[in-house]
């Protein structure tokens, strides 16, 4: 049974990584890696495959970056030709991205079964083009891997067969703990002379970064900040682009608590995580990843589609705006650290459910 595995961008790496890995423990089946090449940089792509040892990929589509809709095609036409030529039994998407939604469009039309993991997550904001992926791929997979019980609740309020989704967990997950030693033996604080409470900060999406309004708001609230904690601040490049456009870099050079940083590897960002006082983020993944360290994670959104980070684990929405992000860092700084608590299924054996269950189909 050949089974193709997608990757794309940044977050798709550690979602895969288990799966290839619980993969060999079932020598019927076949993995074929494909990377489309959304995400290209060293900072961005290469770095986790020697962190997380992923094997090279078997077929590079290298198709960059664009505008949403050239992207996705792209991504289509050169997957069209690999799905045609390698006739898999099945293959697997992961999570939100570009990449997840165009190879599931061409399995679909060549009727190839599509298995989708992270699948029934939803923030319930279409404003969101990871919303519009998450949607969009799950209405036409054929198998659906929700990581949580809130995404297999969607998939059933949408109408999909209970004989379809699988309830498994998180391969994220699997690889935090997977990784988890390695990471704390990590030198990353020395080589930032960070030698007390610090914060982590990420920021990157479309409705945070494209506008100079929302990003110098965001930035008034991290000045202060900054002040009373050192935040160290992955730059992830749409974000460095945009802060060239808007003329901020100046700003925020001027900032001396403020350590600006390219894009961490995943253990060192992993290691960095693990020791931080708090995080201030708008990503999906780090949510969760913070939820199952018992760091306190205030992301910078309106919604999220990881409800159980906020009743279970660290998470909190303070939206965008300045005063709330410093009101939320307050609460961070007067209360106890938080007790750990997330949900039970994210028990590091995500990947080997998966697997089971497509070898299973396989047979049948
Ligand atoms: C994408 C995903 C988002 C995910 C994020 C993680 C979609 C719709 N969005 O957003 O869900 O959370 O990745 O990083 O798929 N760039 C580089 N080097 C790279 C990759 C990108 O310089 O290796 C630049 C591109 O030129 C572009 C910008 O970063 O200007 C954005 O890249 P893009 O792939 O469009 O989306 P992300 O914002 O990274």
């Amino acid at each position: 049974m050949k089974i193709i595995l997608v990757v794309g961008t940044r977050p798709n790496f550690m979602k895969v990584a288990p799966i290839l890995e619980a993969m060999k423990a079932y020598p019927e089946l076949e993995a074929c890696l494909i990377h489309t090449g959304q995400h290209y940089d060293h900072q961005m792509s290469d770095v986790f495959f020697r962190d997380l040892q992923l094997p090279d990929p078997d077929i590079y589509l290298d198709v960059g970056s664009a505008s949403h809709a050239v992207q996705t095609a792209e991504i289509m036409v050169a997957f069209e030709s690999v799905v045609q030529e390698g006739r898999p039994d099945w293959i697997v998407v992961v999570g939100d991205v570009n990449s997840t939604l165009a190879c599931a469009l061409v399995g679909a039309k060549l009727c190839v079964p599509v298995a989708h993991v992270e699948a029934g997550v939803r923030s319930f904001d279409r404003t969101m083009p990871e919303e519009i992926n998450r949607v969009a791929t799950d209405a036409i997979s054929d198998c659906l891997f929700p990581p949580s019980q809130h995404g297999y609740d969607n998939l059933m309020r949408e109408g999909k067969s209970p004989d379809q989704v699988f309830l498994v967990g998180d391969t994220m997950i699997d690889t935090l703990l997977r990784w988890k030693p390695v990471a704390s033996q990590r030198q990353i604080h020395g080589r930032l002379g960070l030698d007390g409470d610090y914060g982590v900060m990420t920021l990157h999406r479309p409705h945070n970064v494209d506008s100079p309004e929302t990003l110098s708001g965001i930035l008034d609230a991290v000045e202060v900040i900054q002040r009373k904690m050192p935040i160290v601040f992955p730059v992830h490049p749409r974000t460095a682009q945009r802060l060239k456009d808007f003329a901020l870099e100046e700003r925020l050079a001027k900032l001396p608590n403020l350590l600006r940083e390219k894009p961490l590897g995943y253990l060192d960002f992993l290691s960095l995580v693990m020791g931080a006082r708090f995080v201030l983020s708008d990503s999906g993944g780090i949510q969760e990843e913070t939820t199952v360290l018992g760091v306190p994670c205030l992301t910078m959104r309106e919604n999220t589609e990881r409800p159980e980070t906020l009743t279970h684990g660290t998470n909190r929405l303070v939206g965008r705006q300045p005063d709330k992000i410093l009101e939320g860092f307050r609460d961070v700084l007067s209360s106890p650290t938080p007790t750990k608590s997330y949900p039970d299924i994210w028990d590091g054996k995500t990947a080997e459910r998966i697997v089971q269950v497509l070898a299973n189909l396989g047979r049948s």
